[in-house]
């Protein structure tokens, strides 16, 4: 929400993928710029700066986020086009426990 105005579009979509489960937002916001993109799993890695201190933040969401799924067996991948958006995905191994 921080990275699309508010007259762009958040989709968040699930579901299953074979032997996962997988979450994917999808925003049409700013995107992410080919020199930030390789370090936004960092910790208090926070891109643009002029702008991204106006937004607040910390840069701490996408890794404590990416420690999250990890911790749960999961793997997270982002792929995003400057000024076109991006798209975040992550994928759960199925528990066994849970099918019937
Ligand atoms: N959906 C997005 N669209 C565009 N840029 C993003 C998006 N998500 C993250 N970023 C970029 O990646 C950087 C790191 O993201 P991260 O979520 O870790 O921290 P943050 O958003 O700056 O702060 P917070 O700790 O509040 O989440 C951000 O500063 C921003 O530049
Ligand atoms: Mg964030």
């Amino acid at each position: 929400m921080k990275y699309t105005p508010s007259s762009g579009k958040i989709e968040v979509a699930g579901g299953y993928r074979g032997h996962s489960v997988y979450i994917r937002v999808t925003d049409n916001g700013s995107g992410i710029s080919e020199e930030d993109l390789p370090h936004v799993f960092e910790r208090f890695y926070r891109g643009d700066k002029a702008r991204s201190r106006a937004e607040g933040g910390t840069g701490l969401g996408l890794s404590i986020a990416k420690w999250i799924v990890e911790e749960h067996g999961g793997s997270i991948q982002l792929d995003s086009q400057p000024d076109h958006g991006t798209r975040v995905e992550v994928l759960f191994p199925r528990s066994k426990r849970a099918e019937p």
